[in-house]
């Protein structure tokens, strides 16, 4: 099959990659800075790179990205930076999903296209009843006031969930939650849950950024996984 990730340079996003090549799948990217990307990837036959930052790209051009693709992930983040955080563009994970999904739509494939975006158990499955006490209702509030970015995340899964919805003829869904990310380098035992079993904000586990790959390019090539999956927000901690 042949996958399109957004947010392929980042810290998450490149483990996809690196999962994905490694399961033999074709992917493609679209990153702002190949200079960044591993020298293996520039001799990889199964990987096309892609030069240009995701929003710049025209309607007719993201329908052509898209056309040939059977899954598309989202690991895109706002970088850490003042920039990232309160510069433009402020709804980037939220419009490129919108404006990815209107691709896929407008190509009118002939199966449906998976569409796996990296969320945040700081977000809400509001088609669960997940309660959060008080506090972190307050909490929440004051990062949707103060953290764009939070927002940004909050909005693109609304998107999948209210706009694509569960029965939509061309595209399927999972939106993954992982908690506090850290770094390793090997995929160690994860679990999955339907919904978060602790506090994002009071109580946060960690969950490594190569497990989330690992669940994410296993949603993509697995059907099994993907059908018990879709239409939802499963949370990964690492155990
Ligand atoms: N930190 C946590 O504990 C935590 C927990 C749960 C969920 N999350 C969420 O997980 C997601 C990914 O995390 P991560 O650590 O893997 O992110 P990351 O390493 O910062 O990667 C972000 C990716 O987004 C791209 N990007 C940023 N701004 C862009 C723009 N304006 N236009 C196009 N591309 C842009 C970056 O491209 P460049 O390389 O070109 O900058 C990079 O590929 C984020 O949405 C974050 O909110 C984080």
């Amino acid at each position: 099959m042949t996958v399109l990730v957004v947010g392929a340079s980042g810290a998450t996003g490149s483990k996809l990659v690196e999962q994905l090549l490694v399961q033999n799948q074709k992917v493609k990217v679209i990153v702002r800075s190949p200079e960044k990307l591993p020298l293996s990837w520039k001799t990889n036959d199964n990987l096309q790179i892609i030069t240009a930052s995701v929003l710049d790209l025209s309607d007719a051009e993201m329908r052509t990205i898209v056309s040939d693709c059977d899954a598309v992930a989202s690991c895109l983040g706002h970088n850490l930076t003042f920039k990232g955080i309160y510069g433009k563009p402020r709804r980037l994970v939220t419009d490129a999903t919108r404006r990815l999904c209107d691709a896929i739509k407008a190509n009118h494939p002939k199966s449906t296209i998976k569409f796996v975006l990296m969320n945040t158990t700081g977000n809400r499955n509001r088609d669960l009843n997940e309660s959060i006490s008080f506090a972190q209702k307050c909490v929440i509030g004051i990062l949707r006031l103060l953290l764009p970015p939070h927002v940004d995340n909050e909005k693109a899964a609304d998107y999948l969930r209210t706009q694509i919805g569960q029965n939509d003829t061309y595209i399927e869904w999972t939106a993954v939650r992982p908690d506090g990310l850290i770094n390793e380098d090997k995929v160690t035992p994860y679990e999955i849950h339907p919904s978060p079993t602790r506090s994002a904000i009071f109580n946060a586990g960690k969950v490594s950024r190569i497990n989330v790959a690992h669940f994410m390019e296993r949603l993509i090539t697995d059907d099994n996984l993907w059908n018990k999956w879709k239409g939802q927000m499963p949370v990964i901690y690492s155990k």
